[in-house]
């Protein structure tokens, strides 16, 4: 057995990817990163990512360095001492698993692995996904994992945009495919992550994640039906929460909002569900609440709808603002964000729709791009709907402009505003 203490590869220079190579930098470890994306890439190098501000000062300080090299070539992998890999793993419009991204990655890591080598899965997947993709292709190759290499699973649970809960704060689950590759996952780790908890297995790190991201599924599902239930009574649901929550144990402030979106929660658990369903193990509570998420953008569209009818305002031809388009505050981030339904809802009920984001310039909805307004104060509109609000992002001008469909819940101030 040979320890091998060279370079660390990232293989994905992602939300995740980029800022665990800048917290291994900062480290004093020398980087490869390795993204297929030579727009990704450019960005990284010219210091344009998306980041929280720590990151962006990180990334300035290490884009240039002779110890972050960028490239787009898998062979890249064979000097590397470990690999963390950091690939996306989506879901595609059937709300089914497309890992194709997470099969070449772990692919290319197997094909270039070198004797010394840990390699991480940080990527969230289903369960098994570690020693399917990894443990037993490197065995297939001649690798005896915890021999000639040494293998974990360690989710990353990132929240990007939160600056209350950055990176190394937040303690990272590792699951080593014996306990030496545990112990050597969590040493390379440390740089990123304060603390390291080690469970048993891979598949523990797996399903771990995947009950973290299930359980915020769930409850926010929960949270924006009692919303609605919250209406029907006429009650207010923020008091109600608020109330909730002086409860100091049993309970959990979710917030009610448009629906859930970004790579994860609309994500994760279909996961879950996909491989659950080859085993014919049912999950219905999983099931039920990813379904309302899914549906919950189209409640918005309904009820915008129902506010303009309310104004006199026919939907054909209304002019409606969605004010933040990005899945939640302080990201230039819209995958899957509830925003791109309810902005093709309204426009296939023939509502002029448009969007004022800071953060995201442009959007493909329908096939159509739609462009940010700058200045959305100087038009009129029939309907504002505040989708996503940004720090910093000032919404002041919306007050005493007709109605506002408040999908955040949080602008109890508005005089004439509808909830969801
Ligand atoms: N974004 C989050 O908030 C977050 C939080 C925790 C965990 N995760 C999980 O982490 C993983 C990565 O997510 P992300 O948000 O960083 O994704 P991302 O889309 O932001 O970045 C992934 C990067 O990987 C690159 N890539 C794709 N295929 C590649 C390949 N074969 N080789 C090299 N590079 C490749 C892409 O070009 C992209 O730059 C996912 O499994 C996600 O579920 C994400």
């Amino acid at each position: 057995m040979r320890w091998s203490s060279g370079p660390v590869a990232v293989v994905g220079l992602g939300y995740v990817g980029l800022p665990t190579a800048l917290a291994l930098l900062s480290a004093g470890r020398s980087v490869i990163g390795l993204d297929t994306d030579p727009a990704r890439l450019a960005a990284v190098r010219a210091g344009t990512a998306d980041l929280l501000p720590e990151d962006r000062a990180r990334l300035r300080a290490h884009a240039a360095s002779p110890a972050f090299t960028l490239t787009a070539e898998p062979a890249a992998l064979a000097g590397a001492g470990s690999v963390v890999i950091c690939v996306p793993t989506p879901v595609d419009g059937h709300r089914v698993p497309a890992p194709g991204a997470l099969r070449a990655a772990c692919a290319a890591a197997v094909r270039h692995a070198s004797p010394g080598q840990i390699l991480v899965l940080a990527s969230t997947s289903w369960v098994g996904t570690t020693r399917e993709l990894l443990i037993e292709p490197l065995a297939a190759r001649g690798l005896a994992v915890a021999q000639d290499v040494f293998v974990a699973c360690a989710p990353e649970r990132i929240d990007p945009g939160n600056a209350d809960h950055p990176q190394h704060t937040t303690p990272r689950v590792v699951g080593g495919a014996t306990p030496e590759c545990g112990r050597r996952a969590a040493a390379l780790l440390e740089p990123v992550a304060d603390r390291v908890h080690v469970v048993g297995s891979p598949e523990a790190a797996e399903l771990t994640k995947l009950l973290e991201n299930t359980f915020r599924a769930v409850n926010i599902a929960l949270v924006n039906e009692f919303a609605t239930i919250a209406g029907h009574l006429d009650l207010d649901i923020t008091e109600v929460v608020d109330a909730a929550a002086t409860k100091p144990y049993g309970f959990l402030p979710f917030r009610p909002g448009p629906g859930a979106g970004g790579h994860c929660i609309p994500c994760d658990p279909h996961y879950l569900l996909w491989q659950l369903r080859a085993a014919r193990v049912p999950a219905p509570l999983v099931d039920t609440a990813m379904a309302a998420l899914a549906a919950r953008p189209h409640q918005v569209a309904r009820r915008a709808r129902d506010v303009l009818a309310a104004h006199g305002v026919p939907v054909p031809g209304a002019r409606v603002l969605i004010a933040g388009v990005a899945y939640k505050p302080g990201v230039a981030d819209h995958r899957e964000s509830p925003a791109l339904r309810v902005i093709e809802d309204l426009a296939a009920a023939g509502a002029d729709v448009a969007y004022t984001d800071p953060l995201i310039p442009s959007l493909r909805v329908n096939g159509r791009t739609l462009r940010h307004r700058e200045d959305p104060a100087a038009e009129h509109w029939d309907l504002v709907v505040v989708h996503t609000a940004h720090p910093g992002h000032d919404l002041a001008w919306i007050e005493g402009r007709g109605p506002v469909l408040d999908a955040t819940y949080r602008l109890d101030s508005v005089k004439e505003r509808y909830l969801v």
